[in-house]
């Protein structure tokens, strides 16, 4: 960007994906949608989080096909390996020796502190491994090996968020440096965050709302009609312009997601006219549904059955990804002391 003949260096962007599950409307909203826009602006590292995946002991063989089916999820959506540096975590060991140098400098009381841990601790209390413990400090480790200053992360991840920038903050002052830049937050870039809420009536769709009532990009769309048309719906309205009770709200902020302004704008009318039908609404909501998804789900299967394809970005995100973390690593270990 110029700026009065001063070059303002790109802020550095890196956010990472669980690949717990196929991606769903929710992420699709709240990520990969800001992610395809951020693309284009600033410089990205884009992972799928395949080392944090072992905290909850997956299947040994299932790992990569987990990983990579994210990657075509990813891919599908629109992040473009030539815009945006797209990568496994797995792929990139440097992260690992970044995670062993942080974690010397990690504090017991701090990690166990944090909220995502305490909820663990409560939900699996037979699995309470240190690589929980130490998620933090890994997730510190996969921003700062890029010296990000820019993560696109939801409210749930602010804490971590600001565990990075102590962890960052502290090993500059440890070793006498400025090499980490304490990364920020950010929200969507167009601003209007769109609500994707579950179709159970309450709370936001994903995983904890349950199968039913989330949206996978990978639904067929006879399975997205079904899930929409379960959805839960009161006995209708009363009186004129009535406020809408979450379930009802909830599916109308499901249509501003897919579905075109005037639609929506016509079901309210109808809905503050106490004329509305829900079941007309629903099937509309299911075809808008289905239209919006369905190519992306197209374009899933497509990267998916082409593992030439699939593998050779891969290996090249890989390569971008390990230019930049090497480069760090080198400049970590002689700030620490170590030679290179
Ligand atoms: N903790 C994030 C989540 O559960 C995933 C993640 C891992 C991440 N490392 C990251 C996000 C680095 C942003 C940056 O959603």
């Amino acid at each position: 960007m110029e700026q009065q003949g001063i070059t303002k260096a790109k802020d550095i962007v890196c956010s990472g994906i669980r690949p717990t599950g196929n991606l769903h409307l929710g992420n699709y909203f709240g990520a990969l949608r800001n992610f395809v826009a951020m693309q284009e602006q600033y410089d990205c590292f884009f992972f799928v989080a395949d080392y944090h995946s072992l905290t909850t002991h997956p299947a040994p063989g299932s790992i990569y096909t987990d990983a990579r089916r994210i990657m075509a999820q990813y891919l599908a959506c629109g992040v473009d390996p030539e815009k945006a540096t797209l990568y496994l975590q797995s792929d990139l060991p440097e992260t690992a020796e970044l995670y062993l140098f942080l974690n010397m400098n990690a504090y017991l009381g701090e990690l166990e502190r944090v909220t995502s841990f305490k909820d663990k601790v409560r939900s699996q209390p037979n699995n309470v491994n240190a690589g929980l413990l130490t998620y933090p400090t890994l997730m510190a480790a996969d921003i700062i090996i890029h010296k990000a200053t820019r993560v696109p992360v939801g409210k749930d991840q602010e804490q971590h968020l600001e565990m990075t920038r102590t962890f960052a903050q502290r090993f500059n002052s440890m070793y006498h440096t400025d090499l980490f830049p304490l990364p920020q937050a950010m929200g969507a870039p167009t601003g209007g965050l769109v609500k994707i809420p579950a179709l159970n009536g309450s709370g936001k769709m994903g995983k904890s709302e349950g199968e039913a009532s989330t949206v996978f990009l990978t639904d067929e769309p006879d399975v997205i009609r079904k899930k929409v048309m379960k959805a839960k719906t009161d006995s209708g309205p009363t009186e004129p312009n009535q406020q809408k009770p979450e379930e009802i709200e909830n599916l109308f902020n499901l249509m501003r997601a897919v579905s075109a302004p005037d639609t929506v704008q016509h079901f309210d009318t109808l809905y503050n006219s106490c004329q509305i039908r829900y079941g007309d609404l629903k099937k509309q909501l299911a075809e808008d549904m289905v239209a919006f998804v369905e190519p992306l789900r197209q374009r899933i299967l497509e990267f998916e059955a082409d593992e030439p394809r699939l593998r050779r970005i891969i290996d090249a995100g890989r390569d971008k990804a390990r230019a930049s973390a090497v480069k760090t690593l080198a400049e970590v270990r002689a700030a620490i002391g170590y030679r290179n």
